[in-house]
């Protein structure tokens, strides 16, 4: 599959290296293209391109950016309208007034009907390794859209994961703040980053 994502750094990195190593076609979407800096996640399978150059090359959108930043590149990254949009994002300073969640304001801001919540909810180090005691570690998914969720599913288990589907998009404030409490206890409460949530059945 040919994957656009926006933002280089510890999410969409760390995703990119993943899914380029499954044979996937990464497309960057950078503010410079041409920043010697990217050089480091460059190999096989990798572009880099500029944000609407990106997004208007595949049908999938990984947003993998700062909240705060997200408005405006959506608002410049050109038609959403029909993509597949992965919302990694978490609004840490709170979610934008008029809104229930990042994921709906991602919504509002995209027009696009098929935006799905997933690899919010635990950090960046367990998405380099989601392994504990020989399990693999779960990421919480939201959608509305059933064909887009088939493909994230297939996305997060090629990323290493197990996938929990929590419902429609209206639910996804619920992984937002699932997000903060690891968050909370990894910084907050001093367990570090080798911490994760196993949900486990009997
Ligand atoms: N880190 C975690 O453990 C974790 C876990 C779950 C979810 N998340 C969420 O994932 C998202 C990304 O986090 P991260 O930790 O990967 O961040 P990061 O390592 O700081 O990387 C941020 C990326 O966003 C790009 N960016 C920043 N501002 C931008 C703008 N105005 N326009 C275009 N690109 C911009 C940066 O590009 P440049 O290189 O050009 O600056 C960089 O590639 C955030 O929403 C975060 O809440 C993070």
């Amino acid at each position: 599959m040919k994957i656009n994502i926006l933002g280089t750094g510890k999410i969409g990195g760390g995703l990119g290296e993943k899914w380029a190593a499954q044979g996937h076609q990464i497309i960057y979407g950078v503010r410079d293209p041409q920043n010697p800096k990217y050089q480091a996640l460059a190999g096989k399978n990798v572009q880099f391109k500029t944000i609407p150059e990106a997004v208007s090359s595949s049908e999938i959108v990984v947003l993998a950016i700062p909240f705060p930043a997200v408005k405006d590149v959506l608002e410049k990254a050109g038609n959403l309208q029909n993509k597949l949009i992965i919302d990694t994002t978490n609004a840490i300073a709170g979610v934008p007034a008029g809104f229930q969640s990042a994921a709906e304001a991602v919504k509002n801001w995209s027009g696009s009907a098929r935006v799905i919540k997933a690899f919010n909810s635990t950090g960046s180090a367990n998405l380099r390794n989601p392994v504990y005691q020989g399990m693999r570690i779960e990421t919480l998914i939201c959608r509305d859209d059933v064909d887009a969720k088939k493909i994230v599913q297939k996305l997060a288990e090629e990323a290493g994961f197990e996938v929990i589907d929590a419902g429609s998009l209206n639910q996804a404030i619920l992984l937002e703040y699932f997000a903060k409490l690891w968050i909370h206890l990894a910084y907050q409460q001093g367990m570090g980053a080798g911490i994760a949530f196993k949900l486990l059945r009997r």
